[in-house]
């Protein structure tokens, strides 16, 4: 049994009621259908009914239990540090482009929350990225200038409510913060009828374009002329996205604290071993929920020890009463730091993506929903030529092979070495690669002393996947794909489960 603190759900899931949409059982055809039900596949589709079309959503899981059911939904277009750079790599005017497109995203939700009354705790925050030491300061001015030059609400401070000193902090003013499940539940509610619909618990296995373009789900085919796979990392292969970018996973506590010891704002930390820090109003008072152990998914077997950092972190720094939420996801990082969104290939006319958020896709989900329903529409959108997906991208250098091949190759090599004999090795309550008979097998002990057993090979491109201790998963060192401990999937891009293992033929 874990001895970590708090629920293990994401405190936007438990805090909202579940949803019961229907999953997909007849002959539907639409103009629109859109793969995913995140904060990119709900936008996309709010926008395109409003716009007259009919839509599907088709989501393999319930309504924003994905990512954007266990983000930390700040809505900033402050991104820690990424302004001095992007106009050191890509000019003033693109950087500018990246800039505007962020807070028109944020005042895009806010606009919407006031015109619709959403109640989803969307309250306007100062968003500050912090150094703590003077090592990283510069980094800090260089951005602030960098910002101000784009004309963003950016300042330097010496000073925030945090209750520990810092060097120093970007500042920037009128961001927001909400409840990123409650305003997605308003807007899927507002999609069935007048030729629309929303399918849950319907996985999405291949999109075929055509005339119309064929959705092909493990309960049917839908017909659409036009598709959005929204699933987060695209579950098609052809934009190899999952080799322009690499799955970033990290951890989030949600401690309660007395409102007068809470900070005041959105803040985020620089440099290595960083933490986000964030409060929500919930029904006993307030949470402080605070972010951070990042790493690359599948790399780390030990994950009790990333909530247990953040816990020591919460009680050292804020005195807090006690942790009532523990959870974790993941995000892809995009090696050119800007997302992808747009077509498929250069070869689709009707396939459309978006991916490669870096972390920040609340805001950046929501330009990408914005952006979508523009170029299905027909409508000219300034951001289209930054984003497009099909731009070439470094997904081949130095740096990109490294983080997907060694990763993949050479750590899993080391892994290997280590590998039980039999399934007898596995204790309870352990998850481990073991070879039986020559194959490699992902083998968990539960706590009844129950096995259970499934090849160790991922189904998307072949790695051997790896033990997550406190998700009780298997997550993929390659990719992010992750599967349950029966080898179900949890996370693309695999859309298969990992085969299963017979344990009473192998054991
Ligand atoms: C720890 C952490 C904290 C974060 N905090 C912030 C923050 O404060 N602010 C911010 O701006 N960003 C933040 N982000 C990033 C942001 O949450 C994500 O970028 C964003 O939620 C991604 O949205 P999405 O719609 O692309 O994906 P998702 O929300 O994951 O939606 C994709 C949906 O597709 C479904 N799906 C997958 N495969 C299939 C299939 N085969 N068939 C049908 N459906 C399928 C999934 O079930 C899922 O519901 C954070 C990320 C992490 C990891
Ligand atoms: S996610 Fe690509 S091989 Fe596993």
């Amino acid at each position: 049994m874990s001895n970590l603190s708090g629920k293990a759900i994401s405190y936007w899931i438990d805090s909202t009621p579940e949803t019961n949409f229907p999953s997909y059982n007849s002959n539907v055809s639409v103009d629109v259908a859109i793969v995913g039900a995140g904060i990119v596949g709900v936008t996309a589709a709010t926008l395109l009914k409003r716009a007259g079309k009919t839509v599907a959503v088709i989501e393999s899981k319930r309504i924003s239990t994905g990512v954007s059911g266990h983000t930390t939904a700040k809505i900033t277009s402050l991104h820690q540090l990424v302004y001095a750079e992007l106009i050191k790599k890509f000019g003033e005017e693109k950087a500018r482009v990246y800039a505007e497109s962020n807070q028109a995203a944020l005042e895009f939700v806010a606009k919407l929350v006031e015109e619709e009354q959403i109640d989803c705790d969307f309250s306007r925050q100062s968003a500050y990225s912090y150094a703590e030491s003077e090592d990283n300061l510069k980094d800090v001015e260089q951005e602030v200038e960098a910002a101000l030059k784009l004309g963003l609400p950016a300042s330097f401070v010496r000073q925030t409510s945090l209750p520990f000193p810092i060097a120093g902090a970007v500042k920037f003013d009128n961001q927001a913060q909400f409840h990123s499940r409650k305003y997605l539940l308003h807007l899927i509610n507002r999609i069935p009828g007048d030729g629309s619909y929303v399918f849950e618990d319907t996985r999405v296995i291949n999109v075929e374009e055509d005339a119309p373009c064929r959705v092909i789900t493990d309960k049917g085919t839908i017909q659409a002329k036009d598709v959005i796979v929204a699933t987060h990392i695209p579950i098609l292969d052809q934009g190899l996205f999952f080799a322009k970018s690499y799955p970033q996973r990290s951890y989030i506590i949600g401690a309660r604290i007395e409102p007068s010891k809470a900070p005041q704002g959105m803040f985020i930390g620089v440099g290595k071993n960083y933490q986000s820090i964030r409060t929500t109003p919930d029904k006993d008072g307030l949470l402080l929920l605070i972010g951070g152990g990042g790493h690359k998914v599948g790399t780390v077997e030990n994950t009790e020890e990333k909530y247990q950092q953040l816990e020591n972190f919460a009680r050292s720094r804020f005195g807090i009463e006690s942790i009532d939420y523990r959870w974790s996801t993941q995000d892809f990082v995009s090696f050119d730091k800007l997302p992808y969104i747009g077509k498929l290939t250069p070869f689709n006319q009707h396939v459309y993506v978006a991916t490669g958020f870096s972390l920040w896709g609340m805001s950046k989900g929501t330009m990408s929903g914005m952006l979508l329903a523009d170029l299905i529409l027909g409508v000219k959108n300034p951001w289209a030529e930054l984003y497009d997906a099909t731009r070439a991208t470094p997904f081949v250098s130095p740096k990109g092979l490294a983080q997907n091949i060694d990763v993949g190759v050479h750590w899993v090599g080391d892994r290997l070495k280590g590998l039980g004999k039999s399934l007898s090795d596995v204790t309870t309550g352990e998850g481990k690669l073991v070879t039986v008979d020559g194959e490699k097998v992902a083998a968990y002990r539960d706590e009844e002393g129950e096995i259970h057993t499934c090849s160790a090979v991922c189904p998307h491109l072949g790695c051997v996947v790896a033990w997550n201790s406190a998700e009780k998963s298997w997550d993929c060192p390659c990719h992010g794909s992750r599967f349950d401990y029966d080898g179900q999937v949890l996370h693309g891009p695999s859309v298969k489960d990992l085969k299963k293992i017979d344990s009473k033929v192998r054991s």
